[in-house]
Protein backbone atom coordinates (compact mmCIF):
# COMPACT_ATOMS: atom_id res chain seq x y z
CA UNK A 1 0.00 0.00 0.00
CA UNK A 2 1.86 3.45 -1.17
CA UNK A 3 0.46 7.01 -1.88
CA UNK A 4 -1.82 5.16 -4.48
CA UNK A 5 -5.69 4.94 -3.74
CA UNK A 6 -8.40 4.04 -6.80
CA UNK A 7 -10.36 7.12 -6.76
CA UNK A 8 -13.26 6.51 -4.88
CA UNK A 9 -15.92 9.81 -3.16
CA UNK A 10 -13.92 12.14 -1.20
CA UNK A 11 -10.36 10.78 -3.14
CA UNK A 12 -7.74 13.57 -2.50
CA UNK A 13 -5.85 12.41 -5.23
CA UNK A 14 -5.12 15.43 -7.29
CA UNK A 15 -2.83 13.65 -9.76
CA UNK A 16 -5.84 10.92 -10.89
CA UNK A 17 -8.63 14.03 -10.88
CA UNK A 18 -5.93 15.04 -13.23
CA UNK A 19 -5.66 12.18 -15.45
CA UNK A 20 -9.06 12.19 -15.59
CA UNK A 21 -10.16 15.61 -16.55
CA UNK A 22 -7.53 16.38 -18.72
CA UNK A 23 -6.99 13.29 -20.62
CA UNK A 24 -5.37 15.59 -23.83
CA UNK A 25 -2.67 16.50 -21.04
CA UNK A 26 -2.36 18.88 -18.28
CA UNK A 27 0.18 22.02 -17.81
CA UNK A 28 2.26 22.39 -14.54
CA UNK A 29 4.34 25.43 -13.82
CA UNK A 30 7.79 24.43 -12.28
CA UNK A 31 9.05 24.47 -8.94
CA UNK A 32 11.38 27.39 -8.90
CA UNK A 33 13.13 29.02 -6.23
CA UNK A 34 13.06 32.27 -5.41
CA UNK A 35 10.77 32.59 -8.22
CA UNK A 36 7.08 30.49 -8.30
CA UNK A 37 6.64 32.01 -4.44
CA UNK A 38 3.30 33.15 -3.59
CA UNK A 39 3.19 36.87 -4.75
CA UNK A 40 4.64 35.58 -7.95
CA UNK A 41 1.86 32.58 -8.14
CA UNK A 42 -0.74 35.23 -7.39
CA UNK A 43 0.04 37.23 -10.29
CA UNK A 44 0.51 34.35 -12.86
CA UNK A 45 -3.12 33.57 -10.93
CA UNK A 46 -4.76 36.57 -12.95
CA UNK A 47 -2.66 36.83 -16.07
CA UNK A 48 -2.82 32.57 -17.10
CA UNK A 49 -2.59 29.99 -14.79
CA UNK A 50 -1.47 26.58 -14.99
CA UNK A 51 -3.62 23.30 -14.15
CA UNK A 52 -1.30 22.83 -11.07
CA UNK A 53 1.35 25.07 -9.25
CA UNK A 54 3.94 23.76 -6.91
CA UNK A 55 6.17 25.67 -4.20
CA UNK A 56 9.66 26.27 -4.26
CA UNK A 57 11.10 23.98 -2.53
CA UNK A 58 11.28 23.84 1.09
CA UNK A 59 14.07 21.92 3.89
CA UNK A 60 13.10 19.13 5.64
CA UNK A 61 15.35 19.75 8.02
CA UNK A 62 14.52 23.60 8.55
CA UNK A 63 10.79 22.83 8.76
CA UNK A 64 11.87 20.62 11.90
CA UNK A 65 13.86 23.19 13.86
CA UNK A 66 11.59 25.42 15.59
CA UNK A 67 13.34 28.51 14.72
CA UNK A 68 13.17 28.03 11.09
CA UNK A 69 9.83 26.78 11.07
CA UNK A 70 7.45 29.83 11.16
CA UNK A 71 9.93 31.49 8.92
CA UNK A 72 10.08 28.59 6.25
CA UNK A 73 6.26 28.44 7.01
CA UNK A 74 5.68 32.27 6.08
CA UNK A 75 8.06 32.79 3.53
CA UNK A 76 7.41 29.35 1.23
CA UNK A 77 4.52 27.44 2.47
CA UNK A 78 1.95 30.57 2.47
CA UNK A 79 -0.36 29.52 -0.47
CA UNK A 80 -3.95 31.45 -1.14
CA UNK A 81 -7.08 29.32 -1.76
CA UNK A 82 -7.19 30.18 -5.39
CA UNK A 83 -3.88 28.80 -6.39
CA UNK A 84 -5.09 25.46 -5.77
CA UNK A 85 -4.08 22.71 -6.79
CA UNK A 86 -0.80 23.39 -5.35
CA UNK A 87 1.40 20.93 -4.20
CA UNK A 88 4.46 21.76 -1.66
CA UNK A 89 7.95 20.71 -2.47
CA UNK A 90 10.17 19.39 0.09
CA UNK A 91 13.78 18.11 0.46
CA UNK A 92 16.41 16.44 2.74
CA UNK A 93 18.22 13.79 3.65
CA UNK A 94 17.21 12.87 6.78
CA UNK A 95 14.57 10.19 6.17
CA UNK A 96 12.94 11.35 10.30
CA UNK A 97 12.56 14.90 9.50
CA UNK A 98 10.15 13.99 6.00
CA UNK A 99 7.31 12.75 8.54
CA UNK A 100 6.89 16.04 10.12
CA UNK A 101 7.24 18.02 6.51
CA UNK A 102 4.82 15.96 5.00
CA UNK A 103 2.39 16.44 7.91
CA UNK A 104 2.69 20.13 8.01
CA UNK A 105 2.02 20.62 4.53
CA UNK A 106 -1.15 18.17 4.52
CA UNK A 107 -2.13 20.11 7.22
CA UNK A 108 -1.51 23.36 5.49
CA UNK A 109 -4.03 22.08 3.22
CA UNK A 110 -1.75 21.46 -0.14
CA UNK A 111 -3.09 18.87 -2.67
CA UNK A 112 -0.21 17.08 -2.58
CA UNK A 113 3.65 16.55 -1.18
CA UNK A 114 6.47 16.56 -3.56
CA UNK A 115 9.75 15.30 -3.05
CA UNK A 116 13.16 16.64 -4.52
CA UNK A 117 15.13 14.30 -5.91
CA UNK A 118 16.88 16.56 -8.79
CA UNK A 119 18.58 19.54 -7.53
CA UNK A 120 21.93 19.54 -8.44
CA UNK A 121 23.05 22.29 -6.22
CA UNK A 122 26.50 21.61 -4.40
CA UNK A 123 25.24 22.30 -0.89
CA UNK A 124 22.00 20.33 -1.41
CA UNK A 125 24.52 17.61 -2.62
CA UNK A 126 25.89 17.79 0.68
CA UNK A 127 23.43 17.15 2.85
CA UNK A 128 22.29 13.91 1.03
CA UNK A 129 19.56 15.44 -0.76
CA UNK A 130 18.23 16.26 -4.68
CA UNK A 131 19.80 14.29 -6.69
CA UNK A 132 22.61 13.20 -4.74
CA UNK A 133 19.72 10.35 -4.00
CA UNK A 134 19.81 9.12 -7.39
CA UNK A 135 23.32 7.62 -6.86
CA UNK A 136 23.01 4.20 -6.35
CA UNK A 137 24.23 3.49 -2.79
CA UNK A 138 21.43 5.52 -1.56
CA UNK A 139 18.61 3.69 -2.59
CA UNK A 140 17.50 2.29 1.42
CA UNK A 141 17.90 5.90 1.94
CA UNK A 142 15.28 6.81 -0.63
CA UNK A 143 12.93 4.39 0.81
CA UNK A 144 13.08 5.27 4.13
CA UNK A 145 12.84 9.07 3.10
CA UNK A 146 9.71 7.67 1.30
CA UNK A 147 8.19 5.75 3.95
CA UNK A 148 8.62 8.86 6.30
CA UNK A 149 7.06 11.14 4.41
CA UNK A 150 4.25 8.77 3.56
CA UNK A 151 3.76 8.20 7.32
CA UNK A 152 3.58 12.43 7.93
CA UNK A 153 0.98 12.63 5.30
CA UNK A 154 -0.99 9.23 6.91
CA UNK A 155 -0.87 11.03 10.46
CA UNK A 156 -2.26 14.55 9.34
CA UNK A 157 -5.47 12.43 8.47
CA UNK A 158 -5.51 13.69 4.91
CA UNK A 159 -5.14 10.87 2.39
CA UNK A 160 -3.06 13.64 -0.35
CA UNK A 161 -0.60 11.84 -2.70
CA UNK A 162 3.34 11.73 -2.83
CA UNK A 163 5.17 12.51 -5.70
CA UNK A 164 8.56 12.49 -6.73
CA UNK A 165 10.26 15.16 -8.87
CA UNK A 166 13.88 13.45 -10.19
CA UNK A 167 16.35 13.67 -13.28
CA UNK A 168 17.48 11.26 -15.43
CA UNK A 169 20.45 9.53 -13.56
CA UNK A 170 23.12 11.14 -11.86
CA UNK A 171 26.37 11.37 -14.56
CA UNK A 172 24.39 9.48 -16.95
CA UNK A 173 21.02 8.54 -17.82
CA UNK A 174 20.22 5.74 -15.54
CA UNK A 175 16.91 3.36 -16.18
CA UNK A 176 17.17 1.16 -13.17
CA UNK A 177 17.01 4.74 -11.30
CA UNK A 178 13.37 5.51 -12.96
CA UNK A 179 12.61 1.66 -12.77
CA UNK A 180 13.49 2.14 -8.70
CA UNK A 181 11.39 4.73 -8.33
CA UNK A 182 8.21 3.53 -10.30
CA UNK A 183 8.67 0.23 -8.03
CA UNK A 184 7.75 2.32 -5.12
CA UNK A 185 4.75 3.73 -7.40
CA UNK A 186 4.58 7.24 -6.29
CA UNK A 187 1.34 8.53 -7.45
CA UNK A 188 3.23 11.00 -10.32
CA UNK A 189 6.59 11.26 -11.37
CA UNK A 190 8.31 14.06 -12.99
CA UNK A 191 11.37 13.58 -15.01
CA UNK A 192 13.78 16.28 -15.78
CA UNK A 193 14.90 15.19 -18.90
CA UNK A 194 18.82 15.62 -18.39
CA UNK A 195 21.23 14.18 -15.43
CA UNK A 196 22.56 16.02 -13.00
CA UNK A 197 26.17 16.14 -14.35
CA UNK A 198 24.23 18.25 -17.47
CA UNK A 199 22.89 20.89 -15.34
CA UNK A 200 21.03 22.75 -17.28
CA UNK A 201 23.69 22.71 -19.93
CA UNK A 202 22.20 20.36 -22.83
CA UNK A 203 18.79 20.43 -24.74
CA UNK A 204 16.36 18.07 -22.92
CA UNK A 205 16.90 14.41 -23.78
CA UNK A 206 13.34 13.76 -25.22
CA UNK A 207 14.58 11.09 -26.81
CA UNK A 208 14.15 9.08 -23.47
CA UNK A 209 10.50 9.38 -23.20
CA UNK A 210 9.39 6.51 -25.05
CA UNK A 211 11.40 4.11 -22.69
CA UNK A 212 10.76 5.83 -19.54
CA UNK A 213 6.51 5.91 -20.80
CA UNK A 214 7.29 1.94 -21.58
CA UNK A 215 8.59 1.43 -18.17
CA UNK A 216 5.73 3.33 -16.46
CA UNK A 217 3.29 1.45 -18.08
CA UNK A 218 5.18 -2.33 -17.46
CA UNK A 219 6.05 -1.21 -13.74
CA UNK A 220 3.11 1.26 -12.48
CA UNK A 221 0.70 2.26 -15.12
CA UNK A 222 -1.21 4.34 -12.19
CA UNK A 223 1.82 6.60 -11.65
CA UNK A 224 1.00 9.83 -13.39
CA UNK A 225 3.76 10.87 -15.58
CA UNK A 226 5.14 14.41 -15.96
CA UNK A 227 8.20 15.59 -18.44
CA UNK A 228 10.31 18.64 -17.64
CA UNK A 229 12.78 20.41 -20.11
CA UNK A 230 13.11 23.20 -22.86
CA UNK A 231 9.05 22.95 -22.89
CA UNK A 232 8.48 26.69 -24.19
CA UNK A 233 4.87 26.55 -24.56
CA UNK A 234 1.41 24.36 -24.39
CA UNK A 235 1.55 23.46 -28.00
CA UNK A 236 4.90 21.91 -27.74
CA UNK A 237 3.87 20.19 -24.14
CA UNK A 238 0.58 19.08 -26.45
CA UNK A 239 2.96 17.32 -29.15
CA UNK A 240 4.93 15.81 -27.03
CA UNK A 241 2.06 14.17 -24.61
CA UNK A 242 0.19 13.06 -27.69
CA UNK A 243 3.27 11.36 -29.32
CA UNK A 244 4.53 9.47 -26.69
CA UNK A 245 1.38 9.16 -23.84
CA UNK A 246 2.37 10.54 -21.09
CA UNK A 247 0.26 12.67 -18.99
CA UNK A 248 1.47 15.90 -17.70
CA UNK A 249 4.01 18.84 -19.50
CA UNK A 250 5.63 21.11 -16.86
CA UNK A 251 7.17 24.33 -17.42
CA UNK A 252 9.83 26.01 -15.82
CA UNK A 253 12.02 28.74 -17.59
CA UNK A 254 9.18 29.11 -20.28
CA UNK A 255 7.69 31.73 -17.79
CA UNK A 256 10.42 33.49 -18.33
CA UNK A 257 10.18 34.13 -21.59
CA UNK A 258 6.13 34.33 -22.05
CA UNK A 259 4.17 34.83 -18.30
CA UNK A 260 1.34 34.89 -20.19
CA UNK A 261 1.97 31.28 -21.90
CA UNK A 262 -0.64 29.56 -19.69
CA UNK A 263 -3.21 32.08 -21.06
CA UNK A 264 -1.56 31.04 -24.74
CA UNK A 265 -1.31 34.68 -25.22
CA UNK A 266 2.23 36.63 -26.07
CA UNK A 267 3.53 38.54 -23.37
CA UNK A 268 5.56 40.79 -26.23
CA UNK A 269 1.66 41.39 -27.55
CA UNK A 270 1.28 43.39 -24.78
CA UNK A 271 1.11 47.13 -24.48
CA UNK A 272 3.82 49.29 -22.53
CA UNK A 273 0.88 50.10 -19.87
CA UNK A 274 0.23 46.43 -19.35
CA UNK A 275 3.42 45.46 -18.98
CA UNK A 276 3.84 48.40 -16.64
CA UNK A 277 1.01 47.61 -14.96
CA UNK A 278 2.16 43.88 -14.33
CA UNK A 279 5.51 45.19 -13.22
CA UNK A 280 3.35 47.10 -10.77
CA UNK A 281 1.53 44.13 -9.57
CA UNK A 282 3.84 42.03 -8.66
CA UNK A 283 5.67 44.85 -6.83
CA UNK A 284 2.88 45.16 -4.89
CA UNK A 285 2.10 41.70 -4.08
CA UNK A 286 5.80 41.22 -3.24
CA UNK A 287 5.72 44.47 -0.88
CA UNK A 288 2.82 42.94 0.93
CA UNK A 289 3.92 39.26 1.35
CA UNK A 290 7.42 40.21 2.28
CA UNK A 291 6.75 44.02 4.19
CA UNK A 292 10.31 45.85 4.66
CA UNK A 293 11.05 46.55 8.68
CA UNK A 294 12.33 49.85 10.04
CA UNK A 295 15.45 49.07 8.64
CA UNK A 296 14.24 48.41 5.50
CA UNK A 297 14.64 44.60 5.60
CA UNK A 298 12.41 41.82 4.25
CA UNK A 299 12.08 38.04 4.73
CA UNK A 300 13.01 37.96 0.96
CA UNK A 301 15.60 40.36 -0.61
CA UNK A 302 13.57 43.01 -2.57
CA UNK A 303 16.65 42.33 -5.53
CA UNK A 304 14.64 39.01 -5.65
CA UNK A 305 11.99 40.74 -6.84
CA UNK A 306 13.72 43.28 -9.55
CA UNK A 307 14.82 40.51 -11.65
CA UNK A 308 11.35 39.84 -12.69
CA UNK A 309 11.85 43.02 -14.30
CA UNK A 310 13.77 42.08 -16.93
CA UNK A 311 10.95 40.17 -18.03
CA UNK A 312 8.34 42.91 -17.95
CA UNK A 313 10.35 45.59 -18.94
CA UNK A 314 11.40 45.06 -22.15
CA UNK A 315 10.11 45.08 -26.26
CA UNK A 316 9.45 48.89 -26.21
CA UNK A 317 11.13 51.90 -26.36
CA UNK A 318 13.35 53.55 -23.41
CA UNK A 319 13.00 49.84 -21.86
CA UNK A 320 16.59 49.23 -21.05
CA UNK A 321 16.72 52.63 -19.37
CA UNK A 322 13.44 52.44 -17.55
CA UNK A 323 15.20 49.10 -16.42
CA UNK A 324 18.06 50.57 -15.01
CA UNK A 325 16.14 53.17 -12.89
CA UNK A 326 13.65 50.20 -11.34
CA UNK A 327 17.02 48.12 -10.29
CA UNK A 328 17.99 50.61 -8.56
CA UNK A 329 14.54 51.14 -6.73
CA UNK A 330 14.45 50.68 -3.26
CA UNK A 331 11.07 50.29 -2.37
CA UNK A 332 7.51 50.10 -3.94
CA UNK A 333 6.85 53.66 -3.58
CA UNK A 334 9.92 54.21 -5.80
CA UNK A 335 8.83 51.92 -8.12
CA UNK A 336 5.42 53.11 -8.59
CA UNK A 337 6.78 56.36 -9.33
CA UNK A 338 9.01 55.51 -11.84
CA UNK A 339 6.57 53.29 -13.66
CA UNK A 340 4.05 56.10 -13.71
CA UNK A 341 6.73 59.07 -14.89
CA UNK A 342 7.46 56.80 -17.55
CA UNK A 343 4.02 56.39 -18.65
CA UNK A 344 3.62 60.06 -18.83
CA UNK A 345 6.59 61.29 -20.78
C1 LIG B 1 15.69 29.52 -10.81
C2 LIG B 1 15.35 28.06 -10.75
C3 LIG B 1 14.99 27.48 -9.55
C4 LIG B 1 14.65 26.13 -9.48
N1 LIG B 1 14.21 25.60 -8.30
C5 LIG B 1 13.74 24.32 -8.27
C6 LIG B 1 13.13 23.80 -7.10
O1 LIG B 1 12.97 24.47 -6.07
N2 LIG B 1 12.69 22.51 -7.14
C7 LIG B 1 12.82 21.73 -8.26
O2 LIG B 1 12.40 20.57 -8.26
N3 LIG B 1 13.38 22.21 -9.38
C8 LIG B 1 13.82 23.48 -9.41
N4 LIG B 1 14.31 23.98 -10.58
C9 LIG B 1 14.29 23.15 -11.79
C10 LIG B 1 13.00 23.36 -12.57
O3 LIG B 1 11.87 22.96 -11.82
C11 LIG B 1 13.01 22.57 -13.88
O4 LIG B 1 13.17 21.21 -13.60
C12 LIG B 1 14.13 23.01 -14.82
O5 LIG B 1 14.20 24.41 -14.90
C13 LIG B 1 13.94 22.42 -16.23
O6 LIG B 1 12.71 22.82 -16.78
P1 LIG B 1 12.62 24.03 -17.86
O7 LIG B 1 13.58 23.70 -18.99
O8 LIG B 1 11.19 24.05 -18.29
O9 LIG B 1 13.06 25.26 -17.14
C14 LIG B 1 14.69 25.33 -10.66
C15 LIG B 1 15.07 25.91 -11.86
C16 LIG B 1 15.39 27.25 -11.94
C17 LIG B 1 15.75 27.86 -13.27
Amino acid sequence: MFFLKRRKSGSENIWERLREEKPEGFFVLAPMADVTDNPFRKLICEIGRPDLFFTEFVACDGLAHPDARERLKKQILTFEKKQKPIIAQIFGGRPENYASAAELCANLGFDGVDINMGCPQKNILKQVAGSELIKKENRELVEEIIASAKKGIEESGRNIPLSIKTRLGFNEVDFSWIEFLLRQKPAALTIHLRTKKEMSKVPAHYEYIEEIVKLRNEISPETVLMMNGDIKNLEEGRELIEKYGFEGAMIGRGIFENPLLFAEKNFSDFSLKEKLKIAKKHTEYFDKEFPANKEGKRMKNFALLKKFFKIYINGFEGARELRMKLMRAKNKKEIFRICDEFLKK
